[in-house]
């Protein structure tokens, strides 16, 4: 499959941004935008990468009213955006709504996509929210409920990647975040995978931001993955 990489643009500078994607193809990868430069510099910076051949995750996060959910993701299907996505918890109501506000795009319409639990949250984390079941239930009823409500897919990390994947029917993408190609620093990510076994335990799309994005040579390291996991995708008739 084409394009499984999507860079992760955290930068909080246009300018650094743009020498980045410079240096990109957009026919091996795509972009993640998130709340830091959509709220700096909003729907024409994301028009502007657009404008650059490059498809674009609109990693914005929603959750809200459905009336108010269904809006904003139909605005993000207006920018033209290649995926989109919401807060799983919530509930099956705003996401029905979110995806039949994407119905009259027909074949141009987003893909949306739902966060279960944010990696950041522990165990007591959750217990402080009222919610008694465990982290990983949690994550599994989120994702069963975001399949139930014809979404394409979650966000989850490389931890959850071989129970979501067992669980979830194969069309539903699983997008994950905390991948690290081998000896590359892991920053502040604590559970990773390398590129390689995030695909062979079955994840879609793969978000990598600063082996990329801080690297000397970013085409060179993007290529490298490429080709690391063309390998996998081959063998699996991909
Ligand atoms: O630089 P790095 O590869 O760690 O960037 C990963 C990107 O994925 C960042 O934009 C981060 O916010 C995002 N992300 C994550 N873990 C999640 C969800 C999103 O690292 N669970």
């Amino acid at each position: 499959m084409n394009k499984r990489i999507i860079v992760a643009l955290d930068f909080d500078s246009k300018a650094d941004a743009l020498s980045l994607l410079e240096q990109l193809d957009p026919k091996r990868c795509r972009v993640k935008v998130g709340k830091e430069m959509f709220t700096l510099f909003g729907p024409e910076w994301v028009k502007q990468i657009q404008a650059m051949d490059f498809e674009v995750f609109l990693d914005l996060k929603f959750h809200d009213i459905p009336h108010t959910v269904a809006k904003a993701v139909a605005a993000a299907a207006d920018l033209g955006v290649w995926m989109v996505n919401v807060h799983a918890c919530g509930g099956m109501e705003m996401m029905n709504q979110a995806r039949q506000a994407l119905l009259c795009f027909g074949d141009e319409r987003p893909l949306l996509i739902a966060v279960t639990v944010l990696t950041s949250m522990l165990q007591k984390d959750l217990e402080q929210t009222g919610i008694r079941s465990t982290l990983e239930e949690q994550v599994k009823r989120l994702a069963l409920l975001t399949s139930d409500a014809g979404l394409d897919g979650v966000v989850c990390s490389a931890r959850e990647v071989t129970m979501l994947r067992a669980l979830l029917p194969i069309t539903f993408n699983l997008v994950t975040p905390g991948i690290r190609p081998e000896k590359s620093a892991h920053q502040d990510q604590k559970r990773v995978l390398t590129p390689k076994q995030a695909i062979e335990k079955g994840s879609d799309y793969l978000v990598i931001g600063r082996p990329i994005t801080q690297a000397e040579e970013p085409m060179q390291i993007l290529e490298l993955i490429l080709n690391e996991i063309s390998k996998t995708d081959q063998s699996n008739n991909l």
